[in-house]
């Protein structure tokens, strides 16, 4: 069998990682051919030694020193993570990269017909409507690696489009599901960090806990299952073992079950459409309880203000994407309070000009200006 030829943006952080490790276990299967880091070079270079790509990409300050880089090409900047998701032999694109940052090498891989393993929920998010049509001319496929996505894709196989009522995105509630509300104001970036179900990177894990990370996933799931907003309903189930739902016109509700392990999404995701084996646990049934309750929007404001900017359509998802950003940088440096992410967020939400979206010029345009208006609305919070 040939080799699969991968490219892994984001190698050194959460996904990458795990995605590594599902390499690791194929190792007829895969061959890793490029990777794409931002800062952590001493990471980095293990994973060089350990998985041989052709060529790498670093995106931070840090440089090779003068003789390392032999028997692989090295890039620096914004652009070499592009170049690492196009190198000649990449078959498939495991997007990893956190943030905005993942837009551009998304489009790449999309733009050149490759299979890309979306992570980067942010390139849906910010250009929905633009990456699909590409991947409708270039005739690319995107895989998602978002477990709820993946569920949601896996409960769609073999139904038909027009029997389908309605998405379920699941979302565990993040370490913040049951603290007292007034308790929210005062929360440490450690207390968010620290989720009880799923160890991510910092960004994500801080949008689990304010659920705006499902917000953005509501918005992902719009764009790559083609579906209404009105249509997507988003409930709390704590255990993070039903990872979405897919409700068909009979009544029906199908889902996927697991333990929470981002490995089995990656692995799918990767070998589609077979199966192979992920590492991770099996699932026992014996004493399991699944609970399920709808989002109490005076804890999780964020959701709202995903749906709307969905609503508003145009150039405000980018927008509401670059102010989280934003607002989750000045929260973990100890310059905004928890409950100040959701208030900058409406407050630049609710001022964005929304603009129709044609290019990526516009959208990146709207994350710029964005993020500017994120940093003068900061004192007013
Ligand atoms: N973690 C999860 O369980 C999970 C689940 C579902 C979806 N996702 C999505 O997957 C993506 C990655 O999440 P994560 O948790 O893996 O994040 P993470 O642990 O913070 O890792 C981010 C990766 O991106 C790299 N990076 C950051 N900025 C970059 C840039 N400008 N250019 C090139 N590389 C850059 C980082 O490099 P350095 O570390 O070398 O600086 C690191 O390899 C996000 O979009 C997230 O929403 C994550």
């Amino acid at each position: 069998m040939r080799k699969k030829g991968l490219a892994i943006l984001g190698s050194t952080g959460s996904i990458g990682e795990s995605t590594l490790e599902v390499v690791r276990r194929h190792p007829d299967r895969f061959a890793v051919v490029s990777l794409a880091a931002g800062n952590n070079v001493a990471r980095l270079k293990e994973q060089i030694v350990e998985f041989k790509p052709r060529f790498v990409s670093i995106n931070g300050s840090a440089r090779f020193p003068a003789g390392e880089g032999e028997g692989f090409a090295v890039a620096y900047g914004a652009d070499g993570a592009i170049q690492a998701a196009t190198f000649d032999g990449v078959d498939t694109v495991v997007a990893a990269i956190s943030g905005s940052a993942g837009l551009a090498p998304v489009m790449a891989a999309v733009r050149s017909g490759r299979a890309v393993a979306l992570a980067n929920k942010e390139a849906l998010v910010m250009a929905g409507p633009l990456v699909m049509e590409e991947a409708r001319k270039s005739g690319a496929t995107l895989m998602p690696i978002d477990s709820e996505h993946s569920a949601i894709f896996q409960s769609l196989a073999g139904h038909r489009k027009q029997d389908l009522r309605r998405i379920i995105l699941t979302a565990s509630g993040g370490p913040f599901l049951n603290a007292p509300l007034d308790t929210l104001e005062t929360m440490t970036p450690g207390q968010a960090l620290k989720h009880p179900r799923w160890n991510m990177g910092a960004k994500v894990s801080i949008d689990s806990a304010t659920m705006m990370n499902k917000g953005l996933e509501v918005i992902e799931a719009r764009w790559l299952f083609d579906v209404k907003p009105e249509d997507i309903k988003v409930v709390i189930h704590p255990q993070s073992i039903v990872h979405s739902m897919v409700e068909y016109i009979d009544g029906s509700v199908i889902s996927q079950l697991s333990t929470p392990d981002m490995k089995l999404p990656i692995a799918y995701a990767l070998a589609y459409p077979e199966r192979i084996e992920s590492g991770t646990t099996p699932l026992g049934m014996a004493g399991l309880s699944l609970d399920f309750s709808e989002p109490d929007h005076l804890r999780f404001p964020c959701l709202g203000l995903a749906y709307q900017a969905l609503k508003l359509g145009g150039t405000a998802s980018a927008a509401l994407n670059a102010v989280d950003e934003v607002a989750v940088e000045m929260f973990l440096k100890g310059a905004l309070p928890f409950t100040g992410i959701n208030k900058l967020i409406k407050r630049v939400l609710d001022s964005h000009d929304v603009k129709a979206i044609k290019s990526i010029e516009d959208v990146m345009e709207a994350d710029r200006v964005a993020r500017r208006e994120s940093l003068d609305a900061m004192k007013f919070i």
